[in-house]
């Protein structure tokens, strides 16, 4: 895969890892669609913000709209609580799976037909 080919969008692009990922396909050419829940905490030039909450259907599906040209999709956003599945609070536990399961999955169900179309994708 020729990277600086892609277009790429990354969730939860505003600070950590999303921010590091989004800064490294930028360096590489890629163009890049940074989401997050609030895109005026996106403070990388170069990137197009776009909103994206993925625990929000409503917002997921509108970042697909949007980002149609999009060819790589990186889940990054979620909750680390740390929580013990056997003893921790249930919020915690509820908060995990609605973003790095849910979240994801609907991340996944929005963008694979866009990558698609666009040419890309692996199995
Ligand atoms: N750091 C590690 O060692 C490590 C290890 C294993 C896995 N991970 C996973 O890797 C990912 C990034 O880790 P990190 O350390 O960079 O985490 P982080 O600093 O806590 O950042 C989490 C990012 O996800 C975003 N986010 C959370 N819920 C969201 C939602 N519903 N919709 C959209 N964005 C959302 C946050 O946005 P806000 O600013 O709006 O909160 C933030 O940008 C996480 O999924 C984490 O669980 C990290």
């Amino acid at each position: 895969m020729d990277i600086s080919k892609q277009v790429a969008i990354v969730s939860g692009a505003n600070r950590g890892l999303g921010k590091e990922l989004a800064l490294e396909l930028l360096a590489r050419g890629t163009k890049v669609y940074a989401g997050a829940r609030n895109p005026e905490s996106i403070d990388l030039p170069g990137v197009i913000p776009l909103q994206l909450d993925i625990t929000d259907s409503q917002s997921v599906m509108a970042a697909a709209e949007v980002a149609s040209d999009v060819t790589l999709l990186i889940n990054n956003a979620g909750s680390a609580t740390g929580a013990s599945l056997l003893t921790g609070e249930l919020n915690d536990i509820h908060l995990e799976f609605n973003t790095h399961v849910f979240g994801t999955l609907s991340m996944i169900r929005a963008f694979a037909p866009v990558i698609e179309k666009n040419g890309e994708g692996r199995y």
